[in-house]
């Protein structure tokens, strides 16, 4: 069997080693959602550190463990933290929580980041539904020998972003009043943000958002057949948007104001999943 099913599998048996909670649904808390355990009646949590050969990431603010409990009577596994590429992971270790959490049960994925407005019309502090993505900058994941066990070699990626999902958060985010943008995602690999002309490109092909995760994430949990949706903070305009140079701490600001209508529109649309 391969290396990266083999080490999937072993991280498997750590985290069972732990608990036997069975998810529905899985959370990935980006930016300004830190705190976000505090919506969920909480049963476990399991610091990535205390799993056998788990990534663990490096950047402020995205201290990793994951949370268990439920939110109404849906069970429910967050990701406070996450790897990013540019952290020097191999992309099959950015993609393995999300593997694992598929193999604890979860059948939905509830992606979240922290994005740069590309599209002209947002404003920092907008969500905006993430309808597609561009996948076209960052590496695959799914490159390498194909793991039969998880999915197909070719898997198909016209929708990626389930339709009943992005149903329910439109309708979610209305009875909220709270204001929701849509638009494309493009993953960059980072850690440098882009350049003016890199978003004039983005822009060019028809990408609204920019950031440096979440696509390598959809693309592994489409190729296990996840149903998937997910939501950016636009934290900032992109590069050459407006006079100020960016920086992470400005964009964790940002992601913080933002924060409590991010926190209702998550909580209310996990509510809503139990009915599709
Ligand atoms: N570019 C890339 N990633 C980001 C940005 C950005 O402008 N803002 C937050 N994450």
């Amino acid at each position: 069997m391969g290396e990266v099913y083999d080490k999937l599998t072993r991280c498997y048996e750590s985290v069972r080693k732990k608990t036997d909670f069975v998810p529905k649904t899985a959370i990935v808390l980006g930016s300004g959602l830190g705190d976000y355990a505090e919506n969920i009646r909480v049963i476990h949590e399991i610091s990535y550190s205390e799993l056998e050969e788990f990534p663990v990431s490096t950047v402020p603010g995205h201290a990793g463990k994951f949370i268990f409990g439920f939110i109404d009577d849906i069970p429910v596994a967050c990701m406070k933290g996450r790897v990013h590429y540019y952290e020097g992971y191999p992309v099959s270790d950015v993609v393995l929580p999300i593997r694992l959490l598929k193999l604890m049960g979860a059948e939905i994925l509830f992606l979240t980041n922290a994005a740069g407005g590309v599209n002209t019309s947002f404003h920092a502090g907008d969500l905006m539904m993430i309808k597609d993505h561009i996948s076209a900058f960052a590496p695959n994941p799914l490159i390498g020998p194909n793991i039969e066990e998880l999915g197909p070699r070719f898997p198909d990626m016209s929708a990626v972003y389930d339709k009943k999902l992005q149903e329910l958060l439109v309708r979610t985010a209305k009875e909220n009043h709270i204001f929701l943008q849509e638009g494309v995602y493009a993953q960059m690999t980072g850690p440098s943000y882009e350049s003016p002309a890199e978003i004039r490109m983005l822009r060019g092909l028809g990408c609204d958002a920019v950031g440096m995760s979440t696509v390598v994430e959809a693309i592994a949990a489409g190729h296990m057949g996840m149903r998937i949706c997910g939501v950016s903070c636009i934290s900032n305009l992109a590069a050459g948007m407006s006079a100020n140079p960016l920086s992470h701490r400005e964009v964790q600001e940002a992601a913080d104001m933002a924060a409590p209508n991010f926190k209702k529109l998550v909580t209310e649309t996990v509510k809503g999943m139990a009915g599709i």
